[in-house]
């Protein structure tokens, strides 16, 4: 098995029968999803599972998953996801994808918030590889950008595929990517939630007690 795939393998040993899992986004969080689907054919098992992107949600579908939405739960067992940076302190960033506010929503209401990835995604300090998205309002959006513009380094908002227009998250709204010089990242946590025009943003501080995490083949667990 390569990094993802023994992650994915590690983290199945935490899916309980008669659960409601999330579903994570991503390539290590598809590997996941269909070693879950796996699992549950081959041990009958009662699962249902909520999905964290439009992605996830059709990668459930295709692997046969019992799908419940986000409207019908109040609550999850588990929620098992990828990141984009992990700090041993289990700091992480997130949100590369487009649904900021499902993947923040799972991680909350979750009993268990399990990160799943390989070693690239290890950092010393959040914002090393990876701009910090924030997801906005667009109906305001140069207010909201300007407003964030004071206390970042360097913003741009996010473009499509296309690179023709902004993306468009699952809810319509437009996400910024943010370099920042900061010295306390709960500070900074609370500075960019309390801005004005800001629905959801990329850092999941103090929300999982587990990462599951492979090099070369040798996987470790941080735990919290
Ligand atoms: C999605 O918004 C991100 O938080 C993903 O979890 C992240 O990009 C992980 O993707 P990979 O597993 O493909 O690296």
């Amino acid at each position: 098995m390569n990094d993802k795939e023994l992650v994915a393998h590690a983290a199945l040993e935490y899916v309980k029968d008669n659960s409601i899992i999330g579903l994570g986004t991503g390539s290590t969080a598809n590997i996941f999803i269909e070693m879950l689907a796996e699992k549950i054919r081959s041990r009958s098992l009662d699962i249902s599972v909520v999905a964290s992107s439009v992605s996830s949600q059709q990668k459930a579908h295709d692997a046969g998953l019992k799908y419940i939405s986000l409207d019908q739960i109040t609550e999850i067992d588990l929620y098992v996801d990828g990141a984009d940076e992990i700090t041993n302190n289990l700091e992480i960033l997130k949100g590369r994808g487009f649904d900021l506010i499902r993947e923040k929503l799972l991680a909350k209401i979750s009993k268990q918030f399990i990160v799943i990835g390989d070693n690239s995604k290890i950092v010393s300090k959040i914002g090393q590889n990876y701009p910090i998205p924030i997801e906005i309002t667009p109906i305001a959006w140069k207010i909201t950008k300007n407003l964030i513009e004071k206390i970042a380094k360097k913003c741009i908002v996010r473009g499509n595929m296309e690179k023709n227009a902004f993306a468009i998250t699952s809810y319509g709204n437009f996400v910024l990517d943010c370099e920042f010089l900061y010295t306390d990242l709960n500070i900074l946590e609370k500075e960019i939630a309390n801005t004005p025009g800001v629905f959801e943003h990329g850092l999941f501080l103090n929300m999982s007690k587990l990462a599951i995490i492979a090099n070369s083949g040798e996987v470790k667990k941080i735990t919290n």
